[in-house]
């Protein structure tokens, strides 16, 4: 396993995952302050008149209940998501960094792999995404989790007590809501994620969610255990809803900045662009490249994943400046399950990687 800047375990500098007391001090509202962010939250507000029943039994101490998993991850599953691709990228990544900037988060596959890990969890995480809402769910889950776990809990019930017919209108309720309050757009977008056909996230042009119903028999609405791994490891993210080039305006030499864009399309049947009402196209990968030159002309490490695509692959290679790998990886966006299946990922790379692990001295 690679040894990394990013913290090493018992070497006297605070870690991402300040272990449950620190958890739990943070979750009942008495935790420091992080960058970018703010004190513990407020207290529950209201409650939706589809939230159900007002109270969910929490535990005193959530953090140590036996339900805690030893790992965070990712609290939404997403379309792109990183998690079968991890050891490929994490082979890849340099050691002894200092910021970790993710401007395109969604489900966050990479960061919490790293966040849980006290030998690599970056003592300083800047993490976006251009989707307002999941950026919200982000902050409740770092600030607010007790609430969430509340108000999921009560979701979760009412959704199993019913029948097929009323799990689908309580389906299509949430679905027509427009919450305004960060504790309502979370739950919502959760349970949402939880109980939509396929378990994914899209919108349409106007943005809205427009993913129909599913059909899983019992869907895991309410994950308090992950949640608050979830949370924990988001102590000291800066969370920002922003454009990916304002994102990564800050980074440095001794940061590291992963990009994962929305995947170019390798056919027409192959496009998913409902990650926001934006569509990212070839402008936008292009905009990214020059983004990405500005930033190793700036000495910043950066790695890159994307499909491999002829034109992408030009782009990078063209540039006679990046590394270009492929690494195997299963795509899971499709709808129909018999057209998901091997497709190679591309890496982008600004700085050599020597027995799987990052090198920086070369780099700029
Ligand atoms: C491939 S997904 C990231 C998946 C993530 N790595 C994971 O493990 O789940 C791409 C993300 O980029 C976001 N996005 C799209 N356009 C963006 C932009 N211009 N700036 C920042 N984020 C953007 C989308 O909302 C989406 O969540």
């Amino acid at each position: 396993m690679f040894r990394s800047r990013f913290g090493v375990a018992g070497a006297g500098r605070p870690r991402a995952l300040p272990g449950p007391e620190g958890a739990r001090r943070r979750v009942e509202g008495r935790g420091r302050p992080r960058a970018g962010g703010r004190l513990q939250s407020r207290p529950t507000s209201r409650i939706s008149p589809l939230a159900g029943a007002r109270h969910t039994a929490v535990p005193d101490q959530p953090a140590e209940d036996a339900t805690a998993p030893a790992l965070a991850r990712p609290f939404v599953k997403w379309a792109g998501g990183k998690g079968q691709l991890l050891p490929a990228l994490l082979s890849r990544m340099p050691v002894a960094l200092e910021t970790y900037y993710e401007p395109f988060l969604g489900g966050g596959a990479l960061f919490f792999a790293l966040a849980q890990d006290p030998d690599h969890a970056p003592r300083r995480a800047v993490l976006n995404d251009a989707n307002h809402e999941l950026v919200t769910a982000y902050r409740v889950v770092r600030d607010e989790v007790r609430a969430l776990v509340e108000r999921l809990g009560a979701l979760e019930r009412r959704y199993m007590e019913a029948d097929a017919d009323g799990r689908s209108t309580l389906f299509y309720a949430v679905r027509d809501e427009a919450p305004a309050e960060p504790l309502e757009v979370a739950a919502r977008l959760i349970f949402l994620n939880k109980t939509c056909f396929n378990g994914l996230y899209r919108v349409n042009r106007h943005g809205r969610f427009n993913v129909p119903h599913g059909r899983y028999a019992r869907p895991r609405i309410l994950d308090c255990g992950g949640l608050l791994a979830a949370s924990r490891a988001l102590a000291h993210a800066e969370l920002t809803c922003a454009d990916f080039e304002t994102a990564c305006a800050g980074a440095g030499p001794r940061d590291f900045v992963y990009f994962d864009p929305p995947f170019h399309p390798l056919s027409k049947t192959s496009r998913f662009t409902g990650y926001t009402e934006s569509e990212f196209g070839r402008a936008e990968q292009l905009r990214l490249k020059r983004c990405i030159d500005a930033l190793t002309e700036r000495g910043v490490p950066l790695m890159l994943s994307n499909s491999p695509h002829d034109w992408i692959v030009g782009v990078y290679e063209g540039a006679g400046r990046y590394r270009v790998e492929r690494t195997p990886a299963r795509r899971a966006i499709n709808s129909r399950g018999d057209r998901r299946g091997a497709i190679d990922e591309l890496l982008v790379l600004n700085y050599p990687v020597e027995r799987g692990r990052g090198r920086l001295e070369s780099l700029a």
